[in-house]
């Protein structure tokens, strides 16, 4: 307790001093203070994460006795925890490091709290569909308000991989397949957490991951080697993760994958070079779990030992559960192998986050179970969901205005194997929601459409079954079950209006949940033909957390909506969306391919030599489908129609240094008030090194009553027309470029511009 009233005592003196013009200067003077006071062990110390009994993530640790990780804390060799949560546990093992360890130095709890704490938001993959900054801000303070209230400091959040491999299932943590609107998002979703000042009690700190190159696995297969060229490093992977450390994200975590022959961890150019001298990264990277250990398996160091000094040498300043710098660093430092000033500058920038937490002034600030009580799954954090869901989906197809029912109808059919499941909704990284708590699609109708409907359930077939849980392997059931879709048939023959809700198990997708297949599982095709020959109005609801192959869906269904895994209020998002009180207004950030056969498939592709056809087989194509995605980068539709007006540019010919502002008129033609995301792409058709046939550059979502109109203008500027060399030199170059702008990658109107030198 002394040395916990000194440290507080030093810190109090500061604060008086303190205006917040010169508050960073104070963080540094503090910390700098505090790390005169600290050995070399002490300075490692603050390197080591733990888990804790509540793991998550990641296989169990096998050596270290939960004895010796208390004894660890007490002594000041442990800087964070991990998988820690709630009030209560939060301030007890904040007591064990304060109260025990020579210098009283917080520890900062870290945790997965990927779309939610308790109230889940929709995966991020479907929150990025809503393509609005406003969107993903409010889903990440709806985390960081739950999380903060659970005395959590540090969610491992936002994902940033931008992927396109529908095989990988780590999709659905992601924002999709392009860079710039995953930069847009990203720090968006940053800014959601962190707020403006992180020692607010509601402020957490976030997690730039996975640092780099993770979502390039080869065939999309979990943890496998990822071999891309420098030119789709700067270009595809680093731009998000360079917005985000431009803006002041606290914390970094590295990836698990080899990238070019060096693990990630291992990377001295990524986390050194770019991210910390060249970008200004001023907080700390944490390893992903065992990824420092993983060096070694990789085969890039001998052994422990020497991938803890390849990591820390590289610029990875925490170490997740690989055991590797506590017994190691020190030793490393007394051989040479690492210099004493490494060490000092992880630790001091692990403090500064502390610091900025307000971790010194209180430790104990967020284990506030008064607050937990009111804020958790309050009706606030509720609508909070269902208003983010609402916003998540994407109308896919929706023939002759079949959509929105009336709620009035007088039957409706209710079928498929995820039309009850209270689970699926809350997706897998689910933090500490509780199983089962998702409002399901069943009961979202029920509570919307009027007394008099009749609603006839039928399971149709099951979908996963035995354990599901996130680590365990699924299994599917397969075989058709005669009955249940009798009864699926019988439900369907006697409603007006059928919905049948089909996709994937919660978690299907996920860590760990790579896929050679991406087709609906189990007999639920089965379940649809045998529907879809009835001769009625069918409309498929999708839940699922990548993007599948539903080719023949997408022919015989009626309407079909895309929710993802929508969130705890899931079933009252759907239901606001087919029944008209939400007109969708989601468009995709992910191709949809036709079969897996295309994966990765995406809409800012390279040209080849040859991507016209010649009449004969010799260009870039396949002979049994066609290139094009099944729905493309960008696409979405409404319950209304709106007209795109003639783009124009201000200008043919432009400097340098000028700005295209192009303007167009955007009308709703249709009945209902509805939002349309304008999109503009550009194409350098012939550059210094060959550019994509399309980049997203700009994009505004507009929200027009029925018949009205309103012209909208953007302009594009340098940064936007300019890309970077396999060197990462950002060039901007003279001559031609095309605009294309729509309402989605593919059906687009097309300018030229020019610039001169
Ligand atoms: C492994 C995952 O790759 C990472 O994203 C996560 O944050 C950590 N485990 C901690 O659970």
């Amino acid at each position: 307790m002394k040395k916990y009233i000194t440290i507080w005592g030093a810190f109090l003196l500061l604060l008086l001093s303190c205006t917040k013009e010169n508050i960073v200067d104070k963080s540094d003077q503090f910390v700098d203070e505090l790390l005169s006071k600290m050995t070399l062990e002490e300075k490692i110390g603050q390197m080591n994460q733990y888990t804790s009994y509540w793991e998550m993530t990641g296989p169990a640790p096998k050596n270290s006795s939960a004895q010796k990780r208390l004894e660890d804390i007490k002594n000041g060799r442990v800087g964070s925890m991990l998988n820690v949560y709630g009030a209560k546990a939060t301030y007890e093992a904040q007591k064990l490091a304060v109260e025990n360890s020579r210098l009283g130095i917080p520890l900062i709890f870290g945790y997965d709290v990927i779309h939610g704490y308790k109230t889940m938001a929709p995966i991020p993959l479907g929150e990025a569909c809503a393509w609005d900054t406003e969107i993903s801000k409010l889903a990440s303070r709806l985390a960081a308000k739950e999380a903060t209230a659970a005395g959590l400091h540090w969610t491992f959040a936002p994902m940033m991989d931008v992927g396109s491999d529908a095989r990988w299932g780590r999709v659905m943590e992601g924002c999709g397949e392009d860079p710039y609107l995953a930069s847009l998002l990203s720090v968006a979703r940053i800014q959601g957490f962190e707020g403006d000042d992180l020692s607010k009690e509601n402020t957490i700190a976030a997690c730039a991951k996975h640092f780099a190159g993770y979502a390039y696995v080869e065939a999309g297969k979990e943890y496998n080697t990822v071999d891309i060229g420098t030119y789709t490093l700067h270009n595809m992977v680093l731009p998000p993760f360079k917005a985000v450390a431009k803006n002041g994200v606290s914390t970094f975590m590295n990836s698990f994958n080899l990238i070019n022959g060096t693990p990630a961890t291992a990377n001295p150019y990524l986390q050194r070079n770019l991210l910390k001298d060249k970008w200004g990264f001023d907080g700390y990277v944490v390893s992903d779990w065992g990824s420092i250990k993983e060096i070694a398996y990789h085969g890039a160091a001998e052994d422990l030992k020497q991938a803890a000094q390849l990591a820390i040498n590289a610029g990875s300043d925490m170490d997740m559960e690989s055991n590797a710098y506590l017994p190691y660093l020190k030793e490393l430092v007394e051989e040479g192998k690492v210099k004493e000033s490494v060490i000092e500058d992880a630790a001091r920038r692990i403090l500064k986050v502390k610091y900025k937490l307000g971790l010194f002034e209180n430790p104990y600030k967020y284990s506030n179970p008064k607050r937990e009580k009111e804020v958790i799954n309050s009706k606030e954090s509720r609508d909070m969901a269902r208003k983010i869901a609402r916003h998540s989906m994407v109308l896919l197809k929706n023939n002759e205005q079949l959509l929105p029912i009336s709620k009035q109808v007088k039957s409706i059919a209710i079928i498929g194997p995820l039309a009850k499941d209270k689970n699926t909704p809350l997706g897998s990284w689910r933090a500490q929601a509780v199983k089962n708590s998702a409002v399901s699609l069943l009961e979202g109708i029920k509570n919307t459409v009027s007394s008099n409907t009749k609603i006839n359930y039928a399971k149709g077939c099951d979908l996963a079954i035995g354990t599901r849980d996130f680590r365990a392997e699924l299994n599917f059931s397969n075989t058709i079950n005669k009955r249940e879709i009798d009864k699926a048939v019988n439900a369907a023959k006697k409603s007006d209006v059928v919905i049948l809700a089909l996709g994937e198990d919660c978690f299907q997708t996920g860590e760990g949940r790579s896929q050679t297949d991406i087709q609906l599982k189990g007999t639920q095709m089965e379940l649809f033909k045998k529907i879809s020959k009835l001769n009625k109005k069918i409309i498929v609801v999708l839940m699922n957390g990548r993007p599948i192959a539903i080719p023949e869906i997408a022919q015989k269904a009626d309407a079909i909506l895309e929710t993802w895994f929508a969130g705890s209020e899931a079933g009252n998002a759907i239901a606001d969306i087919l029944f008209g009180d939400f007109n969708p207004s989601g468009k995709l950030t992910m191709s949809f391919p036709r079969n897996v056969g295309q994966c990765p498939i995406y809409y800012n592709h390279m040209n080849t030599g040859r991507p016209n056809s010649s009449g004969n087989v010799f260009w870039s194509h396949y002979t049994d489908a066609p290139n094009t995605p099944l729905y493309p980068f960008g696409y979405g539709l409404s319950y209304t129609n709106f007209t795109y007006g003639t783009v124009k540019a201000d200008k043919e010919s432009y400097t340098k240094k000028e700005s295209v502002h192009l303007n167009l008129i955007l009308s709703n033609t249709g009945k209902f008030t509805g939002e349309e995301t304008v999109q503009v792409y550009i194409q350098d058709p012939a550059a210094t090194y060959a550019r994509p046939v399309k980049e997203l550059k700009a994009f505004q979502k507009v929200k027009l009553a029925s018949k009205e109109e309103k012209r909208i203008t953007f302009e594009l500027n340098k940064k936007d027309f300019g890309y970077y060399s396999p060197e990462g030199e950002f060039l901007f170059e003279s001559g031609t470029y095309y605009i294309y702008v729509g309402c989605n990658s593919r059906d687009v109107q097309k300018i030229a511009v020019s610039f001169i030198d």
